[in-house]
């Protein structure tokens, strides 16, 4: 690591809107120049020395960072122009030292640790009676239908291709899901992630023949109960959203019950690369990837193995409550009502009708980690009290409405 540290004074006829501007100005620079780390500048306090009045330092990973940004056009320009006219006097000290152990600055981390899959795109679900599902997803879910035939049906919830895939299945009494799918920032981390189910053991598949024509490259695998997970770059997109006002933005996350919840966390954190952000100790542990949403995976320990729920994002609280009106309108049933998520500062109710496979969970403002957080956070370890599922319950035996 290399600090850079410039120490400096005005020039005494500078007025004080001027000085203002300069240092308002070196604030922006670590939007500006974004190797640098650990910036900040303030005012000389020391009594036993004011030969300057102000000091910045700021950390860059290494010398030709220094250089990159000392030489850059921006730079010399704003020193030529606005710096040495207004200043009287000052003196630069840059050197070199070791970062704390471990520690190489944010990026640092960020290249180091096994990088996980980018977000959740869509579920496939195997339902008995198509066009059932499909009226009730469009009107108590929000979501715009695109595909259908007698085979399949695609819908969407944003401009990505799809977020719910539903496969006509007459067969079933109740809907199933059988895949998720998860869309991976590049071909460099698909590939390590696929090595690292190689070399973990698993076995390596061919994506679905549709999803293969709707994406650049993937793969899929089955997780430890034989959920198929899909992984692939470049999910294709529409250009607009659809045009429906009240609809979800996103699809966040799947809920998954397992009854091999240890064996599955170790396929979903250290096969895959999604990172614990909490613990419902023994019971449910929920997992970020890397477009930092608080979770974009829940595992919870079970008797089975199903799909609980699949949560969609919606715009905000107030379309949430109308998805809400919309369901007791109609008599939809309402799995569970009106939550307030501690964990993941979510507020949603969940619609359930088995036919249509998993329980729909509708929610506003669920947590997004700055990329601070997410390199930083540590999962906490919370105790199975239903006030740290919903921190409207009263209770620590308030498990009735769940
Ligand atoms: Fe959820």
């Amino acid at each position: 690591m290399i600090r850079h540290t410039l120490l400096f004074r005005f020039a005494d006829e500078v007025p004080a809107g001027t000085r203002q501007a300069i240092l308002a100005e070196l604030e922006t620079f670590p939007e500006r120049y974004p190797a640098m780390r650990h910036w900040s500048m303030g005012e000389n306090l020391s009594s036993r020395d004011q030969t300057y009045t102000h000091g910045m330092s700021v950390e860059f990973p290494d010398e030709q960072e220094l250089l990159a940004y000392l030489n850059s056009e921006s730079h010399e320009t704003f020193v030529r122009e606005k710096w040495r006219p207004v200043i009287a006097d000052q003196a630069i000290v840059a050197y070199e030292f070791a970062g704390p152990e471990g520690d190489a600055g944010r990026e640092g981390r960020v290249t180091q640790r096994p990088r996980g899959p980018y977000g959740m795109e869509y579920a496939r679900i195997e339902v008995p009676d198509m066009q059932a599902t499909i009226d009730f997803l469009v009107y108590h879910v929000g979501l715009q239908l695109e595909q259908h035939n007698d085979e399949y049906a695609y819908l969407r919830a944003d401009i990505e291709h799809h977020s719910i895939e539903l496969i006509s299945a007459p067969e079933r009494t109740d809907g199933w899901t059988t895949a998720v799918g998860f869309s991976v920032e590049s071909e460099e981390v698909l590939e390590q992630i696929k090595q690292r189910a190689i070399a973990a053991g698993r076995e390596i598949l061919p994506l679905q023949e549709r999803q293969q024509a709707l994406c650049d490259n993937g793969f899929a695998l089955a997780d430890p109960d034989g959920l198929l997970v899909e992984l692939f770059t470049e999910f294709q997109e529409y250009a607009e959203p659809p045009s429906l006002e009240i609809r979800p933005l996103d699809l966040v996350h799947p809920f998954l019950a397992t009854p091999r919840y240890e064996e599955m966390l170790d396929f979903y954190i250290n096969v895959l690369g999604f990172i614990p952000s909490d613990h419902i100790v023994g019971s449910a542990t929920f997992l970020r990837c890397e477009d930092r949403y608080h979770h974009s995976l829940a595992i919870q320990k079970n008797d089975e193995h199903y799909v609980a729920h699949l949560c969609f994002a919606m715009k905000s609280l107030d379309h949430v409550m109308r998805m809400r009106a919309r369901a007791l309108y109609k008599g939809a049933p309402i799995a569970s009502d009106i939550v307030n998520h501690s964990a993941s500062t979510s507020i949603a109710f969940y619609l359930h009708d088995t036919k249509f496979g998993p329980r729909f969970e509708l929610c506003d403002s669920h947590r997004v980690f700055t990329p601070e957080e997410h390199e930083t956070h540590r999962a906490r370890k919370m105790p199975a009290d239903p006030r740290n599922i919903d921190v409207w319950r009263p209770a620590s035996d308030d498990w009735g409405r769940f």
